[in-house]
C-alpha cells in the first residue's frame, strides 16, 4: 500500500492490517501507552472543502505519533490560484512526509499521487471518503466481532460514502444493499465493482427493501458539501429516505446504526433513532482517530 486514494485500492488483507493496527493504537491511547512510531515525520493537510472530525482527528493523531501536522488551505495555497497540482506535488515531496487532501475532484488526489513521491491519503472527495469507511469497518467489527455473514445496508444519497461503504463493505466480506433515489445512485465504477460480488449487492429505491434483515444500517447528508445551491430540490427528493424508528423495524433487532457526521436531524435520521444510537455514532467517529493512525504508520513509518 503507497497511498490510500479510494476502497477500490485495498484488499481483504489491507484492510485487516489497518484494522488490526488501528485495534493496538486505540489500546496504546487508553493505557497510556507512549507510541511515537512517527517520530520527526510531517503530514501536510490540504483542505478545499469544511472538516471537523478528519482535521482534528489527523491532526491529533500525528502529535501522539510524534510527528507534526500543518493544516494547509486550499484557498491560501497556491494551488487556490491556479499553480498545477502536479508542480504542487513535485514541491511539497521535497518537505513533507506524507499528504493528506480532502477536495472536490478526485483527480486532484490521484494527480498529487502521481506527481508526487510521498503517500497521499483522500480526507474526502465527491467521489470517496476511505477513511471514514476505514473507521466504520473497524465500528462494526468492534462491536458485531466479524464481518462474514453480516448484511450493511445505506440509505440516501449515492455520494462519497455510499460509493466507499459499498466498496468497503464487500471487500470486508459483508452483504451491501443501498437504497438511493433513481437519479442519486453510487458511481458507475462502483456499480461495475458491485457487479463481481453477485447477489451479495443489491441497489433499489426502496429503504425498506434495503434495510430488511439488516445488521449494520447507515445513513448521510441528502445534500453533500457543494451540492448547497440543489438543496431544496434534494430535500423534496429524499423524502421518505430517512432512517427512523419505523426503517428500523425492517431491520435485525439488534441493528446497529451508524452516521459519519455531520447529521441533519429529521432529514436523513430522526432525532430518536441518532439518539438511540448514539454510543455507535460516537464510537464510529472516535474510531477515525485510531483508523487514520494506523493508515499513517502503515503508509509512513520507515521502521516497522
Ligand atoms: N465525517 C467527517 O469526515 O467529518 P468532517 O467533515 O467533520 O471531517
Ligand atoms: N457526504 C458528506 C460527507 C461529510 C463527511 C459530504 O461530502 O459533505
Amino acid at each position: 500500500m503507497k497511498h490510500l486514494l479510494k476502497m477500490m485500492d485495498l484488499t481483504r488483507d489491507d484492510i485487516t492490517e489497518i484494522l488490526n493496527l488501528a485495534d493496538q493504537l486505540k489500546y496504546e491511547l487508553k493505557h497510556s501507552i507512549p507510541h511515537p512510531r512517527l517520530a520527526g515525520k510531517t503530514l501536510g493537510m490540504i483542505f478545499s472543502k469544511a472538516s471537523t472530525r478528519t482535521r482534528v482527528s489527523f491532526e491529533a493523531g500525528m502529535f501522539q505519533l510524534g510527528g507534526h501536522a500543518m493544516f494547509l488551505s486550499g484557498r491560501d495555497l497556491q494551488i487556490g490560484r491556479g499553480e498545477p497540482v502536479e508542480d504542487t506535488a513535485r514541491v511539497l515531496s521535497r518537505y513533507l512526509d506524507g499528504i493528506m487532501i480532502r477536495t472536490f475532484a478526485q483527480k486532484e488526489v490521484d494527480d498529487l499521487a502521481a506527481y508526487g513521491s510521498i503517500p497521499v491519503i483522500n480526507g474526502l472527495t465527491d467521489l470517496a471518503h476511505p477513511c471514514q469507511v476505514l473507521a466504520d469497518l473497524m465500528t462494526i467489527r468492534e462491536i458485531k466481532g466479524q464481518f462474514d455473514g453480516l448484511k450493511m445496508c445505506f440509505i440516501g444519497d449515492g455520494n462519497n460514502m455510499a460509493n466507499s461503504l459499498a466498496v468497503g463493505g464487500l471487500t470486508a466480506g459483508m452483504e451491501v444493499s443501498l437504497a438511493c433515489p433513481e437519479n442519486f445512485r453510487p458511481d458507475e465504477t462502483v456499480l461495475k465493482f458491485a457487479e463481481g460480488y453477485g447477489d451479495k449487492f443489491t441497489l433499489t429505491d426502496k429503504p425498506e427493501v434495503a434495510a430488511k434483515n439488516a445488521d449494520v444500517v447507515i445513513t448521510d447528508v441528502w445534500f453533500s458539501m457543494g451540492d448547497e445551491d440543489e438543496a431544496d430540490m434534494r430535500r423534496e427528493a429524499f423524502k421518505g429516505y430517512q432512517v427512523n424508528e419505523t426503517l428500523m423495524k425492517q431491520a435485525k433487532p439488534d441493528a446497529m446504526v451508524m452516521h459519519c457526521l455531520p447529521a441533519h436531524r429529521e432529514e436523513e435520521i430522526t432525532t430518536e433513532t441518532f439518539e438511540k444510537h448514539a454510543a455507535e455514532i460516537f464510537e464510529e467517529a472516535e474510531n477515525r482517530l485510531h483508523a487514520q493512525k494506523a493508515v499513517l504508520c502503515i503508509l509512513m513509518q520507515t521502521q516497522k
